[in-house]
């Protein structure tokens, strides 16, 4: 093959991978805001209903079956951070890096509102976007929180790192995967 062809050729299959990469960034900006909305939507709904204490075992049981039931047309949903809540959703090494790297930006002043990143590896798509810490989550991840809210924690994850987030914080991230084909 003439080298010109050959080139041409590595060309548009380097386009054709960064045009798959983009539809699938746009993928799963689509499956965040879905997860984002829905764990909103039952986050507010119960705080203002029964309260905080109530409020977490609706995170407790809500959150997992939510990215479950999100996770169609083989995307894994779920959320990580460098200070875990729950066990289940401690990061990976890409996952750390990445983490640190936002939370690196987020302190030299960048706005956390659209950080995210995406990696290609294994036959895997992987995207990663910023959750920052707001008003509403400190009573549940702030450095100090109500006795009763405490104690419930403390019963349902005696293992919490989760704590003590300040307003603007990185808080975590939006983990998300797909297989694709090579
Ligand atoms: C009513 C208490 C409550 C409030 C308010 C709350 N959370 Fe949580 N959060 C929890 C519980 C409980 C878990 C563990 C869920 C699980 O078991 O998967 C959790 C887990 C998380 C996780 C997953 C990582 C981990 O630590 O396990 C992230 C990210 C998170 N919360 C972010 C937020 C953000 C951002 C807000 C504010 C918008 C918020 N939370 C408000 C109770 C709360």
């Amino acid at each position: 093959m003439k080298p010109a062809i050959a080139a041409t050729l590595l060309m548009a299959s380097v386009s054709a991978l960064a045009a798959d990469q983009q539809a699938l960034t746009m993928e799963a900006r689509g499956q965040v805001k879905a997860f984002a909305q829905a764990l909103m939507g039952e986050l507010k709904g119960s705080i203002e209903k029964d309260g905080p204490v109530a409020a977490i075992a609706v995170c407790n049981t809500e959150a997992p079956a939510i990215a479950t039931g999100l996770s169609l047309n083989g995307w894994q949903v779920g959320r990580t951070a460098l200070k875990i809540r729950n066990p289940d959703n401690a990061p990976d090494a890409w996952e750390t890096q990445v983490l640190n790297d936002f939370s690196a930006r987020i302190k030299a002043g960048e706005d956390p509102a659209m950080m995210e990143a995406t990696q290609v590896t294994g036959g895997e798509f992987r995207y990663m976007k910023a959750i920052p810490t707001a008003g509403l989550c400190v009573a549940c991840h702030g450095a100090e929180v109500a006795p009763a809210v405490e104690a419930k924690l403390a019963e349902l994850y005696p293992a919490d790192k989760a704590r003590g987030f300040n307003v603007g914080d990185l808080r975590g991230a939006f983990t998300l995967r797909k297989m694709i084909q090579e």
